[in-house]
């Protein structure tokens, strides 16, 4: 049964799945430069040697030297057929596969496939031979050589041309024996009849869409003046759907996983100017906004990205759309701006080699491109158009899986709009726990912070303009008591200021929080704090507790409008520390009564006498005013 599915089909089953996703589903595996790493599932073992390589889309075991690849995979691992091997990969690629015995229909359609190979490959052949030899291409030829394209890149890209004319590439078809029908099916012809054909391209530089394998797709045709459509690509057929290819990864595959960097470029000129000039590893998403499919085709050689799109309008567009999906994907990508040209061929062809260099050198990451450009078009006239850039940014810094990098960002962001880092942070965070509680983390819909704002409006919202102690005061009707206050608006001061922190550990002693979450906030500061960190976004990426997550994010949302900070954390902990004092005198009184009742006197009198103690201190501790001390 194997054999009877036909070669391109295992090839488009493996183009569409990642071995690393395939195995990922039964062995953790971490990164380990190129490769990946993980406890073998075929022998027992403490230290991993099982090694997958996406490069090669390969698995292998150093220790039991078990490998293949992902049919393989799954066979030993399912202890299933190499049929129900490729059955399970072909539903996890969304290729569709003939049921067990092949029906006469699918038995054609495999053939029909088949024969549009031939046909590509054959009309393919005619172009380029009618290019290099025929004396009516001589316009052809001259287009090219003054678009610098040389005789190199016409042979490696396999450049064409198709006469003008009606029936050139049919009449040659034909003459084959290959019928209208099949020819159209190709959408190389449109049927003027059963035996006569009219061409598609006609009087067009074709260049040829090789697929990863090298096999001839499908075709797009440039007219050689202004004339419209500049380029007439073939129709999305069965075999052929731009979406799922690139332009150009026939050659540029090796030098990606080479260079560990694709670059993505718009069009058929511009892969072809890079490849001329030193920079194998171009590739076009075809004139179409990249893909899932095209993505996924590039990270199976590498997940660096660099986009170098026209420097118009649209090219923006694509790029910021492109980059998005590519990140989302797990791609680190880097956006490349031709100023000085609107493309890179025209960059190319106007500038020398190490230019373009220089500036895939200094490409910025797509954050910061992203920033730039929201700078470069928002008016920093006020707040609002600050809040905007930090809510457009947010989710982007969230999904930057490195600290490190994230840090970087939020620092870039807060330099560039001035305000803190903490402000961008607290932000972020806040947007942060929208998402969790929307349940909706990696949707990018860009949000909406007055709506976002509202959301928030907690009974601590508008604490700004009161001082401390009007703000701990209770409202009638509050469900929450003075205490709860003191201790969440404590929280967020040491959120904000590490100063705070230090007057807590001193005067509190790390006491216990009333409220269970805030004690599980408190102790989380305090577990960073004395692992000297204290960096409230870095907190964040490390709890995994998603409630406590998403809390930490909301008490850490919005100003305090305490103006005093340092005033404010001490009224804070007066009302704690009475609080505490209270609830001392309450488990005292207590402990006297049983005594009392017990007949022991003399104990009881002596708890009494620490009661009159505790009732006399003042618990506002107006007698001992509260230093933050310098440290910190
Ligand atoms: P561009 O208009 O940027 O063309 O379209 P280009 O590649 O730079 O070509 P030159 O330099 O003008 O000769 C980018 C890509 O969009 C697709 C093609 O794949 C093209 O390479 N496209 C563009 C079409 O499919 N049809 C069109 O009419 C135009
Ligand atoms: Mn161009």
């Amino acid at each position: 049964m194997s054999n009877s599915w036909p070669d391109y089909l295992l090839e488009d089953i493996q183009a569409r799945i990642d071995i690393v996703d395939v195995i990922s589903d039964y062995v953790v595996l971490t990164r380990k430069g190129k490769n990946y790493l993980g406890l073998c599932p075929f022998h027992s073992e403490k230290t991993p040697s099982f090694t997958v390589t996406p490069d090669k889309q390969m698995f292998y075991c150093f220790g039991c030297q078990t490998g293949g690849n992902a049919f393989t995979f799954l066979q030993k691992k399912e202890n299933i057929s190499f049929v129900e091997a490729v059955r399970v990969l072909a539903t996890k690629a969304g290729v569709h596969l003939p049921e067990k015995e092949l029906s006469p229909a699918e038995k054609a359609l495999h053939k029909e496939r088949e024969l549009a190979e031939q046909i590509n490959k054959a009309a393919q052949e005619f172009f380029h031979s009618t290019l290099l030899t025929s004396p009516k291409a001589q316009a052809a030829r001259d287009y090219l050589s003054n678009r610098g394209i040389a005789r190199d890149a016409i042979d490696a890209f396999q450049l064409g041309f198709a006469l003008d004319g009606w029936s050139n590439l049919g009449d040659f078809l034909l003459a084959r024996g290959y019928t209208v029908e099949q020819l159209d099916k190709v959408g190389l012809v449109t049927p003027k009849d059963n035996v006569q054909c009219y061409d598609r391209f006609r009087n067009r530089i074709i260049f040829p869409i090789f697929n990863v394998h090298g096999h001839v797709i499908g075709f797009g045709g440039r007219v050689l003046d202004d004339s419209l459509p500049k380029y007439l690509n073939s129709p999305e057929t069965a075999y052929f759907s731009k979406g799922h290819n690139l332009y150009g990864i026939n050659h540029a595959h090796k030098a990606m996983r080479d260079k560990g960097e694709a670059l993505v470029v718009e069009g058929y000129m511009d892969v072809i100017a890079c490849h001329s000039n030193g920079f194998p590893n171009a590739v076009a998403s075809l004139g179409t906004a990249l893909t899932r499919e095209q993505g996924k085709l590039m990270m199976r050689y590498t997940s660096n990205v660099l986009l170098a799109y026209d420097a118009d309008a649209a090219g923006i567009n694509a790029t910021h759309r492109g980059a998005e999906l590519l990140r989302d994907l797990g791609c680190k990508v880097k956006v490349l701006s031709v100023s000085g040209g609107k493309d890179p061929d025209e960059f190319l062809r106007h500038h020398k080699p190490e230019d373009f260099a220089s500036l895939v050198e200094s490409a910025p990451s797509w954050v910061q491109f992203k920033l730039a450009s929201l700078v470069k078009t928002t008016p920093l006239s006020g707040i609002d158009a600050k809040v905007k850039i930090v809510s457009e940014m947010a989710n982007d810094i969230l999904k930057t899986e490195s600290l490190v990098e994230r840090e970087g960002y939020i620092r870039l962001i807060a330099n560039t709009l001035g305000v803190t880092e903490h402000v961008i942070s607290a932000e972020i965070m806040r947007i942060s726990a929208k998402n969790r509680k929307k349940g909706y983390f990696s949707d990018n819909s860009h949000s909406d912070s007055h709506t976002n704002m509202e959301h928030y409006q907690t009974e601590f919202a508008n604490i700004g303009k009161e001082n401390t102690l009007d703000v701990l005061r209770v409202k009638p009707g509050s469900s929450v008591n003075k205490i709860y206050r003191a201790e969440n608006l404590l929280l967020r001061l040491m959120l904000l200021d590490p100063k705070v922190i230090v007057l807590v550990a001193e005067e509190l002693q790390w006491e216990s929080f009333t409220d269970t979450m805030h004690d599980r906030v408190l102790c989380l500061i305090k577990e960073a704090w004395q692992k000297g960190n204290w960096n409230p976004l870095n907190w964040a990426a490390a709890v995994n507790d998603e409630a406590l997550g998403s809390y930490l994010a909301q008490i850490s949302m919005e100003e305090t409008g305490i103006g005093d900070v340092l005033k404010g954390a001490a009224d804070c902990i007066q009302v704690i520390k009475g609080q505490q004092i209270k609830e001392k005198i309450k488990s005292l009184q207590e402990e006297a009564r049983v005594l009392q009742n017990s007949g022991d006197m003399e104990k009881a009198l002596e708890i009494l006498l620490e009661i009159n103690r505790l009732v006399k201190q003042p618990a506002s501790g107006k007698n001992r005013s509260i230093k933050p001390s310098g440290k910190g």
